[in-house]
């Protein structure tokens, strides 16, 4: 059933919003318990339609699980069942490319389907086989799908991606724990689900140096054992709400948020003249009458992320002046532009850098959502523009974002999801 929002823009949002737990490391963690036998718990897990996905493609290769959807996840993976991600799966999630350097570490063979491209970008995987090859793996490209195998096992190897690629050092990462010997990564991706991963990597009994940093080192282990995991507050989301507060001009407490997750991303804000102030259990945001413009240029961790340009984008439509947006990460992630231009806004594009100059106010209208991201940032031009504003193709929405029209009403948003 399709679905739309209808946003009814203009009042400032105030109170507290519950940050959930983070998408990308939820996905990677849920995955990593392919590499043992052992029951895994997690708690804080995001109740959203990529976890859905994700455990649907774990229960097809082997795993039994308990999913109370109020956060907790028992699983387990007794024995591999299937070595196959098929494409069905794979091209609606393309985190479903990390079960390949799980199942080859655990089972000695994988296939799965080349995840195809995406809304934001080609989104190419040779990094991730690449590196895999180096640890003893034979790859062959067979319609569509990788088909994978290392009839000896993972050996340990000397891997020096060519960009921070976070799958791509997620999938070397988990594969390298069961190798045979020491697997050094250089230009690992540095996000913080990564230091995350390597936390619960550790629990479970792998041996892993370098975390937070672009040289991590892995000394191959036998078996790794169960244990309990809670998940990461999601700093996505939390920038994502940090908008909403900004945009609309109103007061928000981000209950688990940590400034540390998001530095760039909130220094900028705080030059554009909002409030930010951090407790043990939060962060406040509090938006001002007039918004200073400052550009901003994506990049890997720590640099600003890439998957809050977009929302960042829309607060810059209605900032005192002019700046520009440049994206470094993906070939194709301006698309939510066309659509802040229905809305009013006056943005120009020129290769990978938007120039916004910031109008007054946006005005409502009929809008079109086409990846995660880019949807969520239509619904917070919504909130600011001036009368009624209608998303449409919402289950990109719900791929990333737990009950966000709900926490959005509770903090004073005219928001409501209907049935087209
Ligand atoms: C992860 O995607 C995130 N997804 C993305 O979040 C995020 O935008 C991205 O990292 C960058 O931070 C998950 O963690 C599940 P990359 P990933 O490999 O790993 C190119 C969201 O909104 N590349 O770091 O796929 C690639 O095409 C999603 O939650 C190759 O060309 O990103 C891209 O242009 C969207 N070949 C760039 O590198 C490769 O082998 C960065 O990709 C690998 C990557």
């Amino acid at each position: 059933m399709m679905q739309g929002m209808r946003i009814v823009g203009g009042t400032p949002l105030n109170g507290t919003v519950k940050i959930s737990g983070a998408k990308n490391l939820a996905l990677p963690a849920l995955v990593a318990t392919l590499l043992t036998d052992a029951k895994i718990t997690f708690s804080n897990v995001p109740n959203l339609s990529d976890v859905n996905c994700i455990l649907s493609l774990l229960e097809s290769l082997g795993s039994k699980y308990e999913n109370d959807t109020k956060g907790t996840i028992t699983i387990s993976t007794p024995t591999i069942l299937s070595h196959i991600a098929p494409y069905d799966i794979v091209r609606k999630m393309r985190a479903s490319i990390l079960v390949l350097g799980p199942l080859l570490a655990r089972n000695h063979a994988a296939k799965v389907s080349l995840p195809g491209g995406c809304a934001i970008g080609a989104r190419g995987v040779e990094m991730h086989l690449e590196a895999l090859k180096l640890m003893g793996v034979d790859i062959a490209l067979n319609d569509g799908y990788i088909d994978a195998s290392a009839k000896k096992g993972l050996f340990g190897a000397n891997i020096k991606l060519p960009f921070p690629t976070v799958t791509g050092t997620e999938n070397v990462l988990m594969a390298a724990t069961l190798a045979k010997g020491k697997t050094r990564i250089q230009n690992a991706a540095k996000e913080p689900e990564i230091s995350a991963l390597i936390d619960l990597l550790t629990l479970m009994g792998a041996k892993i140096e370098g975390k937070g940093t672009s040289e991590i080192i892995v000394n191959g282990v036998d078996s790794l054992r169960g244990t309990c995991f809670e998940i990461m507050s999601d700093r996505i989301e939390a920038g994502t709400y940090a908008i909403a507060a900004a945009i609309t001009k109103g007061k928000l407490f981000l209950e688990g948020a940590r400034y540390c997750d998001l530095k760039i991303f909130l220094d900028t804000l705080q030059n554009s003249g909002l409030t930010v102030l951090e407790n043990e259990n939060g962060i406040t945001i509090a938006g001002r009458d007039s918004i200073k413009p400052c550009s901003i240029s994506t990049g890997p961790y720590p640099g600003f992320p890439t998957d809050l340009q977009a929302q960042y984008t829309s607060l810059m439509t209605v900032a005192n002046g002019t700046s520009t947006i440049t994206e470094n990460i993906f070939e194709n992630r301006f698309m939510h532009i066309p659509e802040l231009l229905r809305l009013g806004a006056n943005i120009s594009i020129h290769g990978n850098t938007a120039t916004v100059n910031g109008v007054k106010s946006l005005k409502g209208a009929q809008v079109m959502a086409t990846d995660l991201r880019a949807s969520v940032s239509l619904v917070l031009a919504g909130l600011a523009a001036q009368g009624t504003t209608i998303v449409n193709r919402l289950y990109h929405l719900d791929r990333g974002y737990e009950a966000l029209e709900t926490k959005l009403k509770l903090c004073g948003a005219n928001i409501e999801r209907f049935n087209i």
